[in-house]
């Protein structure tokens, strides 16, 4: 796939025009996305059909023409392919039937078996008959951690207090847990691959949950083991993986490490100086706070060309949000960002 300017960026090659495509960008924001999803109770019901799930990936794609496209789909098939029992039901987050709850649930989890996924490895081959040639997927993960978090917590919440009480409790078999799930995250990914997408990215949605240490002893340590992998494998290693990390206690040029290619900026990240540190060693995504689009045109015209202006001749870069794009954005406010990007 030679003239997909977004893989051109993760080679750290300059484009004129940076190519763009953002978080969440197939979601309930867009009035065709909500036309499907009425038709399902639950929301993890309409990510086992692969057509739908096509469909979904294509609708930014067709609507603001972007220039990558990203696997419809969720972070928490991992963990309900591990009979955690995963549902999503109106007016809630995600909710886990049976999350780990103490030491032996991890003891007593059953081997994670790669082909309990099929109907996302389907929905990649399917998604990648309908893009347009020039137009790369994007595989993804969540990382082993953020994995964890929802795991023992047993869904969303904003303290994740039950997931702190375990790791202080019980470190030694979260490790044992957060080393499964890198070896599931490493086979899905692979597969992911296999069935036909052209770059990976890892969301550490929960790093922001680990201070001190815990970020190196409880995230980073097992997010590499997946990129170790990764880059051992001859069907992997030449696969760019992009990196997202939510708002860490720690700067993202402290963090990063070889085998990632692309740093996803968080908002909060300042990307001018992040951009001096990594030049020439790292692509980087980024990173306009998704609640400027609430603001008006000329708000959003301005501060997307900031970004553009401080990033125009840097070497592999890719416009997105600094996280994803939320429910309450109005569709034609996208369109100001990307003209903005473009014009
Ligand atoms: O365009 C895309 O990015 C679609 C594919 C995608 C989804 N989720 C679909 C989805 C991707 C890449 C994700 C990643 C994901 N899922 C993350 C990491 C990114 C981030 O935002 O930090 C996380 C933490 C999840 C877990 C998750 N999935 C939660 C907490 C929720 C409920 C709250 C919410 O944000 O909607 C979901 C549901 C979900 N995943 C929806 C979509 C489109 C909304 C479901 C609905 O329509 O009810």
């Amino acid at each position: 796939m030679k003239d997909s300017k977004f893989l051109r960026a993760l080679d750290l090659q300059k484009n004129s025009i940076p190519p763009v495509w953002f978080m969440r960008q197939a979601g309930r924001y867009l009035p065709e996305y909500q036309a499907i999803r009425k038709n399902y109770s639950n929301f993890l019901d309409m990510c086992k059909q692969p057509k739908i799930c096509a469909e979904l990936a294509l609708q930014p794609i067709d609507r603001y023409g972007l220039d990558a496209s990203i696997l419809f789909s969720d972070i928490l098939t991992i963990p309900d392919a591990l009979n955690l029992g995963l549902g999503f039901y109106e007016g809630e987050g995600p909710k886990f039937s049976n999350p780990i709850s103490s030491p032996q649930d991890i003891d007593k989890l059953m081997p994670f078996d790669v082909n309990n996924l099929d109907y996302v490895f389907k929905a990649v081959e399917e998604t990648k008959n309908l893009l347009p040639k020039n137009i790369p997927l994007i595989g993804f993960c969540g990382s082993p951690w953020t994995l964890a978090a929802y795991s023992i917590e047993g869904g969303g919440s904003k303290d994740f207090n039950k997931t702190k009480i375990f790791m202080k409790e019980n470190p030694d078999e979260l490790q044992k847990f957060l080393e499964i799930l890198s070896n599931a995250c490493y086979e899905y990914l692979r597969q992911q691959v296999l069935s036909g997408v052209n770059a990976l990215q890892i969301f550490d949605s929960w790093a922001d949950l680990l201070v001190n240490n815990e970020l190196n002893r409880f995230s980073l340590k097992y997010t590499q083991m997946l990129t170790h992998l990764l880059k051992a494998d001859p069907v992997t290693a030449n696969i760019p993986i992009i990196l997202f990390e939510k708002s860490p206690n720690k700067k993202i040029v402290d963090i990063l490490f070889e085998e990632i290619t692309c740093a996803s900026l968080h908002w909060k990240e300042d990307i001018k100086k992040v951009a001096k540190k990594l030049k020439n060693k790292y692509a980087i995504q980024g990173n306009l706070d998704p609640k400027i689009l609430l603001n008006s045109d000329e708000s959003i015209w301005d501060e997307t060309q900031k970004i553009c202006n401080v990033m125009k001749d840097y070497p592999g870069f890719i416009f997105n949000l600094g996280h994803g794009i939320t429910p309450d954005i109005d569709p034609c406010k996208v369109q100001v960002m990307i003209n903005a990007i473009r014009q």
